[in-house]
């Protein structure tokens, strides 16, 4: 009787310890591809020859405020897997909506052009400020965005909460008479925005935030100070960060603002151990890298580095290309000429090119005054969905090819991957169809290291099968016609089904 009893006592306690084993190691956010490399980053993240495997594979919330302790957290995994997002640059600044959205800056700093603007058609002594009544976001729908958005093919989007201006889309309670809801709009702008977009999407809500307001009185006299005292960080921008937080629930912050003063001054690290330990988002939040001087490209969350980042090659961190529509500015610019665009053409090329290398697409638009999203912008993002309508199958949950990134002989052939699924993606951009023949040349797509069952295109006859013939290292596959009126366009995507 007695060791049967023994018996069934170790069977329990081996149940028990697997049970629990299980749950304790259970892959919240650990990243469906165990081999991707983006969990965690290395040191040397600039070597991009050897792919580290995560350690870490959940999120704890234990942090301390030191960055050891917060760059181990790893990156929820729902970011990696989307992709694309939509920026949008909307403050105060998009009432003169001339030069950038640094016009306050410009304009203090007495620049020519700021300045003649200002005298040519406004009354003297006209402020800044004067242009928040302006700001009237009249023909404004947050459900048409949220809409739009959609349609793009986004699945996140990162509004400016405050931009360097200091004015806040939400009614702060540290930005008395300088918010949306007692100048301009008269509207919670962040809130009616995330209610729009939660409620008929399933896009995430992020929010951008500038840590520094150019002319707040409180920072110049902190930088006066050389940083050594700290009443800006202490009474305004730390406490109105956690409030916004606290408030809007953002899965995305886009922290800016950051590089005059070092990650102490803004307390940077305090709050992100707050964010990853008690926040409402503490579980599924992701950030950028500038959370004070010398952090861009070195500590957070994903990598943004410098506007319109696309190092071209694979890095073994995850990082984004924040990339505007609009190559002179963030904000709008009413005077832009149709040449100041990037065409469809050039920012799915940037698009394709990004997700190769491991980055996420965070594609910028200036909405206006009115609140509308102008006609160029809006084309230009249903190109971008009307495109990943098509080869979103490519470009969403994919990760990076370990063993090219574009390929070695065709020119603007781009590959990701998803290997648990048995397909290669090789996407062609449509500027570089062959010309002259029907057959393209992969040097990168070696058949003897992939036992390939089949090659397909997508947007052409469904399940059609194309030619292809193993050419040494090499494939050669025949690219079908493309017949006059056919909805793709862009990027080609050839499925490569391996075993
Ligand atoms: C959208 O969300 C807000 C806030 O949660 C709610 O008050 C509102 O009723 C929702 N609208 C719809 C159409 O679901
Ligand atoms: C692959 O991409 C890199 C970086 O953009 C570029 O320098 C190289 O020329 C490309 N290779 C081919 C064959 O086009
Ligand atoms: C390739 O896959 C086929 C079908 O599964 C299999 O019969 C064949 O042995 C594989 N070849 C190699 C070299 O792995």
């Amino acid at each position: 009787m007695l060791p049967k009893m023994a018996n069934y006592l170790v069977i329990l306690i081996i149940v028990l310890i697997s049970l629990f084993s299980l749950v304790s190691s259970s892959p919240k956010y650990n990243h469906p591809y165990s081999k991707s490399p983006y969990n965690r980053r290395t040191k040397n993240h600039h070597t991009h020859s050897n792919f580290p495997t995560p350690k870490a594979t959940r999120i704890s919330t234990n942090y301390t405020p030191t960055w050891p302790s917060l760059d181990a957290r790893p990156l929820p995994k729902w970011y990696d897997s989307a992709k694309i997002g939509i920026f949008l640059h909307w403050g105060v600044f998009s009432v003169p909506s001339f030069g950038s959205e640094w016009f306050w800056f410009y304009l203090n700093n007495q620049d020519k052009s700021y300045t003649s603007f200002m005298s040519a058609n406004y009354p003297p002594r006209y402020t800044y400020q004067d242009f928040g009544r302006d700001f009237t976001a009249e023909f404004w729908d947050p459900d048409k965005w949220a809409d739009l958005f959609q349609k793009a093919g986004a699945k996140y989007v990162v509004l400016t909460s405050k931009h360097h201006e200091g004015f806040t889309l939400w009614p702060s309670k540290y930005s008395f008479s300088w918010n949306a809801m007692d100048v301009g709009p008269r509207r919670d702008l962040v809130g009616d925005l995330a209610n729009a977009v939660r409620n008929k999407t399933d896009i995430k809500f992020g929010l951008y935030h500038s840590w520094l307001e150019f002319f707040n009185p409180m920072y110049l006299k902190d930088k006066a100070n050389g940083f050594k005292t700290n009443t800006f960080v202490k009474n305004k921008a730390f406490p109105e960060f956690k409030e916004l937080v606290e408030a809007y629930k953002p899965e995305l912050i886009w922290s800016d603002g950051d590089w005059e003063s070092p990650p102490e001054y803004w307390k940077a690290q305090e709050f992100l151990a707050w964010l990853y330990n008690t926040s409402p988002v503490k579980d599924t939040v992701v950030v950028n890298d500038r959370w004070g001087k010398g952090t861009s490209c070195t500590h957070g969350g994903f990598f943004s580095c410098q506007d319109h980042y696309n190092p071209g090659h694979l890095v073994p961190y995850k990082w984004e290309n924040a990339m505007t529509i609009d190559s002179g500015s963030w904000g709008y610019r009413r005077n832009a000429p149709l040449s100041d665009y990037r065409s469809s053409q050039e920012l799915i090329t940037e698009l394709v090119s990004t997700v190769s290398c491991g980055g996420n697409f965070l594609i910028n638009v200036g909405p206006t005054r009115e609140g509308t999203i102008s006609p160029i912008f809006e084309e230009r993002l249903l190109s971008i969905g009307t495109w990943l309508g098509i080869n979103g199958v490519a470009i969403y949950d994919s990760v990076p090819w370990e063993r090219a990134q574009n390929d070695s002989i065709a020119k603007g052939v781009w590959y990701t991957t998803k290997p648990e699924v048995g397909k290669l993606f090789a996407i062609l951009l449509e500027d570089h169809w062959p010309s002259g023949t029907d057959q393209i040349v992969l040097g990168s797509v070696h058949p003897s290291l992939l036992n390939i069952s089949s090659v397909e295109i997508l947007g052409l006859e469904p399940g059609k099968k194309l030619k292809w013939v193993p050419d040494g290292d090499m494939i050669i596959v025949t690219l079908p016609v493309v017949p006059p009126g056919t909805v793709n366009k862009w990027g080609w995507t050839m499925v490569i089904n391996h075993v």
